[in-house]
């Protein structure tokens, strides 16, 4: 994590000026969100692989994030009977910490209620100290651990729930996180300038 600047925390309406924006994941979209997925994950899904997630229709919810219409980030949402299991979220390089995550999984959240979750539900590595900190921002809490999920790197997984999405505590969360991106959704909002 780069020196921040307090003067440039807080660069009022850039976001939407630069054209950021979070919209459902589509096949034109794969190219990009691979290559990020090659670049920040040891275990990457395929293009194939997404292409199926997009195919399954109602049970599934998958976003980008853009800025000028370059995808940043993405993450997606696999839904069964009153869960919502996020099963990706990842940022480019460049633009992590600043904000980029957090609004992604504000959509992802939002995604799960709509749909009528209860609950919300992901594994994350042990020593993912940073994305732990993100979910917990989100109300999720450790419930137990998978042993080697992530066989290739010999690491446990973390299995975090966030319950009761559908009360109005939750929703007062999700309301506050979603301040904190204003104005115009800007991820660099509290992230200094754009990378
Ligand atoms: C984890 C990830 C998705 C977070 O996205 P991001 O855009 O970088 O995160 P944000 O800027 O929205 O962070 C929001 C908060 O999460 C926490 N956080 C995120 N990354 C962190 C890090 N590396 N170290 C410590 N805290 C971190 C902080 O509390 C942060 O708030 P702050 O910057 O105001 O302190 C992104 O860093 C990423 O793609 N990492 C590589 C792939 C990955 O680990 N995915 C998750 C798999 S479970």
């Amino acid at each position: 994590m780069g020196f921040r600047l307090p003067s440039m925390s807080r660069r009022e309406g850039e976001g939407a000026a630069r054209g950021f924006d979070v919209v459902p994941m589509r096949r034109r979209h794969l190219r990009a969100v691979v290559a990020i997925e090659q670049a920040i994950f040891p275990s990457p899904w395929s293009a194939s692989l997404y292409l199926s997630e997009l195919g399954q229709g109602s049970t599934r919810a998958y976003f980008v994030a853009r800025c000028d219409g370059v995808v940043i980030g993405y993450a997606g949402l696999m839904l069964a009977v009153g869960e919502g299991h996020v099963t990706t979220i990842g940022v480019s390089q460049p633009w992590q910490r600043r904000g980029v995550g957090r609004m992604l999984l504000t959509k992802v959240a939002r995604a799960a209620i709509e749909r009528g979750a209860e609950a919300l539900t992901l594994e994350v590595r042990v020593s993912n100290t940073g994305a732990q900190s993100l979910y917990h921002e989100f109300g999720f809490a450790p419930a137990g651990i998978r042993k080697n999920y992530y066989a290739e790197v010999h690491e446990d997984a973390i299995i975090m729930w966030a319950h009761g999405v559908q009360s109005a505590q939750y929703a007062e969360r999700l309301d506050s996180i979603e301040k904190r991106l204003r104005p115009g959704s800007s991820p660099w909002v509290g992230g200094g300038g754009p990378p």
